[in-house]
């Protein structure tokens, strides 16, 4: 697959720069107190942390030849340098959140999205991305313009993962969707139009592709969406193809529901009665539940002998692992009043239990820490909230930089706080920005860079997609539709209009980790400077 001359040239330069040690490990030299407090030390901070998670985002995470993500790359335990071989492979949920960055760019409203690529750079990104999608749609046109796990040979070649054969699932799609959706509106703007003429044409083709697919690989009847959808073979046409699964349904009321609202929007296929039993479907698992906090008004129970308590009702979460929130970066969500409510208090609750629970971080589905250097790590899904949980949580003893990332999105200055105070830890950040995950007790990390853990945080500190998602939604009549139906489902659990625990604030961090580990050599406060 092609990649054009000026990513090669800027990759070129990308491997020239030397990064300042002080800029590597530029948390010490801020204040967790002044990011909470102080709008314009906050914003510096996020130009910083955007600046060196560019060197993932160019580098570590990206496959040069097709300009598609790269899942991750581990790192050395010791230096933090680059470890063993980068993952070369990746899914549509890391594609969404890089195509939702080099959106960010192309809007130029974010001082922080401004810190990775240049227009001109993100431009031709998006070209040579989008010519991969073509090129892997044309092998393989049984997936319909949808993705699986896919791999990469280095040589440009973009097929599926030895286990997504003949298999692609609905959830990272529909996160995917968006960022598609975004981008393709965006480019359609005069100023990219003339620069980069049928970009805007390719991009909406990658987004209309999925809803007029989506019906024929995923749909199984009766308002259910398959979560996985096996294929009778990839290499032939939708149209002389055959569609199975096993039962599992997308009846999330999660981030599973990117997939469901682009449906609901914009397919035509279904007839209403259908697109009803889409919103029925996730009733069961859209629940109300309550975590309770003893405190003394907003201080810790620890400062009174007899603290009050407090229930916060939130939606029950799966784990209540951070991610589960990813659809609060692609849509206004928080426009409809109930739904904002019930997401405000679910990072309320996540702050609380971290101060309950004396944590030094917040929860999200994470590579786990290793003790020494390796390329596999264990994969903990369950991290989150256990009280407010359908499912065990077995490790909220693992703490990601990204559990945060809801959080900033309810409110900035928690969530920056708590990125700060998580990467400050030693080993907490590298020459590629951020690192993973680490154990509460500070004895072990995980030395890996990944999109999930790391650009998830980045989409939200550059504002998300929700406002540009927005206004094209408006501009097509389809935002009142959307609203309307989130604040239906929302109000029909959470009728009371000031919900309880909303009278609390949110938790600035308290605890720390403790700090047993030393700071990567590449990485420190008197390392040599990052070379790439
Ligand atoms: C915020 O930080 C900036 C930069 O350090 C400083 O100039 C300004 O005085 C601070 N504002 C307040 C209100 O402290
Ligand atoms: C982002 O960069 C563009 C130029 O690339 C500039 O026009 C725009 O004002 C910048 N935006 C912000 C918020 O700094
Ligand atoms: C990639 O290209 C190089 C150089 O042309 C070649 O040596 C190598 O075998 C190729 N690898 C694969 C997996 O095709
Ligand atoms: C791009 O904008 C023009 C109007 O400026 C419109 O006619 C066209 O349909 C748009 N194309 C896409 C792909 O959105
Ligand atoms: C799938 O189709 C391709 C092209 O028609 C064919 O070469 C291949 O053998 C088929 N695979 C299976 C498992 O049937
Ligand atoms: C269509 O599907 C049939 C099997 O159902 C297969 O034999 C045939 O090769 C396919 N044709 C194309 C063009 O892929
Ligand atoms: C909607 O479609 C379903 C499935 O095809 C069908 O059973 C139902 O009768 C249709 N309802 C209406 C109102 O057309
Ligand atoms: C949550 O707590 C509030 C306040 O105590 C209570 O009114 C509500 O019924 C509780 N909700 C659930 C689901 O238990
Ligand atoms: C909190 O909610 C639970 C049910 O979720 C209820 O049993 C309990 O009484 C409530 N506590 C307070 C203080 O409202
Ligand atoms: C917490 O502080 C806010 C102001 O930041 C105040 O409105 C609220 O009443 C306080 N909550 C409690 C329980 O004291
Ligand atoms: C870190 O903590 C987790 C959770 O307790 C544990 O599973 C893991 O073994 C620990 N990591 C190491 C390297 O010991
Ligand atoms: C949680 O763990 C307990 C004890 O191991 C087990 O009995 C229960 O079935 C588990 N619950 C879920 C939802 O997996």
């Amino acid at each position: 697959m092609v990649s054009s001359s000026s990513i090669v040239l800027g990759f070129a330069v990308a491997m020239c720069v030397v990064v300042a040690d002080d800029t590597c490990r530029y948390a010490p030299s801020f204040s967790t107190n002044d990011i909470a407090t102080n709008e314009s030390v906050r914003t510096t901070f996020l130009e910083v942390h955007a600046s060196m998670e560019k060197y993932f985002m160019l580098y570590a995470g990206l496959d040069p030849t097709t300009q598609m993500t790269r899942d991750g790359h581990p790192l050395s335990i010791e230096t933090g340098k680059l470890f063993g071989e980068p993952h070369m492979f990746s899914a549509p949920s890391k594609e969404s959140v890089h195509v939702a960055m080099l959106c960010k760019v192309l809007e130029k409203t974010s001082s922080v999205a401004n810190q990775t690529y240049s227009i001109a750079d993100a431009l031709d990104v998006l070209e040579a991305k989008v010519t991969s999608f073509e090129a892997f749609g044309k092998a393989f046109p049984g997936f319909g313009g949808f993705f699986p796990w896919v791999a990469y040979d280095g040589n440009g070649s973009v097929a599926p993962t030895w286990d997504w054969q003949n298999r692609v699932p609905a959830l990272d799609n529909g996160e995917l969707f968006w960022a598609a959706f975004a981008v393709s509106f965006v480019l359609n703007e005069t100023e990219y139009r003339i620069a980069k003429p049928g970009l805007a044409e390719r991009w909406t083709h990658v987004w209309k592709n999925m809803v007029r697919n989506a019906v024929t690989v995923f749909y199984a009847g009766n308002g259910n969406f398959r979560t996985v959808t096996n294929i009778a073979n990839q290499s032939w046409p939708v149209e002389n193809n055959t569609y199975t699964g096993a039962p599992g349904y997308l009846n999330d009321p999660y981030e599973g529901e990117l997939f469901t609202v682009f449906v609901y929007l914009f397919n035509e296929d279904l007839n209403s009665t259908e697109k009803e039993l889409l919103w029925i479907n996730k009733r069961a698992m859209l629940q109300s539940v309550n975590l309770t906090v003893p405190h003394c008004g907003n201080k810790s129970s620890e400062h009174c002998p007899t603290p009050t308590i407090t229930n916060i009702t939130v939606q029950r979460g799966f784990w209540f692992s951070a991610h589960e929130q990813w659809k609060y970066l692609m849509l206004p969500y928080q426009d409809s009043p109930t739904n904002r409510r019930v997401f405000l208090n679910g990072e309320r609750a996540r702050t609380w239990y971290a101060r309950m629970q004396r944590a030094p971080g917040l929860w999200a589905s994470v590579n786990g820490p290793i003790p020494n250097d390796n390329v596999s790590f264990p994969y903990f899904s369950d991290c989150g909230v256990p009280p407010v949980a359908f499912e065990n949580v077995t490790h909220d003893d693992v703490i990601t930089p990204y559990g945060m990332f809801p959080l900033f999105l309810a409110s900035p200055p928690h969530g920056a706080a708590w990125l700060h105070h998580m990467i400050l830890n030693r080993k907490g950040q590298n020459c590629y920005g951020t690192t993973e995950s680490f154990n509460v007790t500070g004895t072990d990390i995980a030395p890996l860079v990944t999109w999930d853990s790391k650009i998830t945080t980045l989409a939200a500190t550059s504002g998300g997609l929700a406002e540009t998602n927005k206004r094209i939604l408006r501009s097509l009549g389809k935002y009142e539709p959307f609203v309307s139906v989130i604040e239906n489902e929302w109000a029909r659990v959470f009728p009371e209009p000031v919900l309880s625990g909303s009278d609390l604030d949110f938790v600035f961090p308290e605890y720390d980790l403790p700090q047993i580990l030393e700071d990567f050599t590449s990485c420190s406060a008197t390392s040599a400077a990052c070379v790439y």
